[in-house]
């Protein structure tokens, strides 16, 4: 397939791209150049800003047209526009874009976030649902039927400048006293490996699959736990003869108290008693599964982001969490408390 790709430096679009290769497609990449220079041998590179620049890709078409970056709805306006002669816009939405979080499972036929008043240009990722609500939007009014729309859940692993969830396999190479949130055993995590991600993109396109389809993990299996990505991380970590770590889950409520941020301060952890958060991690992915979404074992994800290094504590990915200073001083708290806590 001729394919191409609305960004593809980073991350997802380099996933997309990477799959792409290995599966003999023919690649375009759009973009402005900034994030990535250099491409594999064979693909074809356009600079430009999509914003503005579009004009460059007057009067081609492809089978396949994979947009990664769209955020404004007015820059989707133009590229569907632009591109519409092509057979399948696929467009990466997110679970973010769906209205509501208080029921579970999610499904693709929910309900999706008001858009109304969003400006078309407005590109304050403070209103990200929104905007991607609106986006797709925009990708049905050209594409219609045709359109493709992926909304994946956390998107984790190799080159995630966000470092969410890599703060986890990240701090448990330095060992020590690990904070976990307890949430007990039953509260299910979902996320998906940008790699299984990127590949399947690729299965749908070649499937020439349409409509909206959830992305995240874990595909065909059990859910995986607070307990589980402890243990994963545990046991990479000993594989790397990192000192020994000895995580202590600490009530919710406690972290409530102190003050601890979720989400940003302590990556991955959404309230278990907050109905608005309920349905994060209940998102239904059976569409996915049926068009072939595979999820690796997680001690790959693992284990791939540890063989990035533990960034400097300065770094932009560990920026907002937890530091480890202020985990030591939460266990001391905790253990004041709950004096049953292991020391
Ligand atoms: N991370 C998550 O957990 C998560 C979860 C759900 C959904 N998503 C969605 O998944 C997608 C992630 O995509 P991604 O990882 O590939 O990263 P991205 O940050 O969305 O895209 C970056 C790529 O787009 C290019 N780009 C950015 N602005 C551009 C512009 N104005 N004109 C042309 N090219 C532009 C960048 O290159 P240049 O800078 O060189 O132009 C780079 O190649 C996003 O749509 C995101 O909303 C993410």
């Amino acid at each position: 397939m001729k394919i191409l790709i609305l960004g593809g430096g980073v991350f997802l679009g380099a996933a997309v791209l990477d799959s792409a290769l290995d599966r003999g497609h023919e690649l375009t990449v759009f973009n402005r150049g900034r994030a990535r220079s250099g491409w594999p041998t064979g693909v074809e590179a356009i600079t430009g800003d999509r914003a503005t620049d579009l004009g460059l890709l007057a009067g081609r078409k492809f089978d396949a047209v994979v947009d990664t970056c769209g955020y404004a709805p007015a820059d989707v306006r133009k590229s569907t526009q632009a591109l519409r002669d092509s057979a399948i816009y696929c467009f990466i939405s997110s679970i973010s874009a769906y209205k509501s979080f208080t029921h579970a499972p999610v499904r693709e036929t929910d309900r999706l976030a008001d858009y109304e008043t969003i400006d078309p240009s407005d590109r304050d990722l403070a209103h990200y649902g929104p905007q991607k609500a609106a986006c797709e939007a925009e990708v049905r009014v050209v594409f219609g039927e045709r359109g493709l729309v992926v909304r994946p859940g956390l998107i984790v692993g190799p080159g995630d400048r966000s470092g969410r969830f890599s703060h986890w396999p990240w701090r448990a190479l330095e060992g020590g006293e690990m904070l976990v949130p307890d949430l007990g055993d039953d509260e299910p995590l979902q996320f998906i490996d940008v790699r299984d991600l990127g590949a399947w993109i690729v299965r749908l396109l070649e499937r020439g699959e349409r409509g909206a389809f959830n992305a995240t993990g874990p595909a065909n299996g059990p859910p995986c736990s607070w307990a589980d990505l402890v243990a994963a991380c545990q046991d990479e970590a000993a594989k790397r003869a990192a000192p020994e770590l000895q995580p202590t889950p600490v009530a919710e409520s406690f972290l409530l108290d102190q003050g601890v941020e979720p989400w940003s301060e302590l990556p991955l952890w959404l309230p278990s008693e907050d109905a608005e958060n309920h349905a994060h991690s209940r998102v239904e992915i059976q569409r996915a599964e049926r068009t072939r979404l595979t999820t690796r074992p997680l001690g790959q994800t693992v284990a791939a982001v540890m063989d990035e290094g533990v960034p400097a504590a300065d770094d932009a990915r560990r920026g907002g969490k937890l530091t480890r200073a202020r985990e030591a001083e939460l266990l001391a708290l905790w253990r004041a408390v709950a004096p049953d806590a292991p020391a």
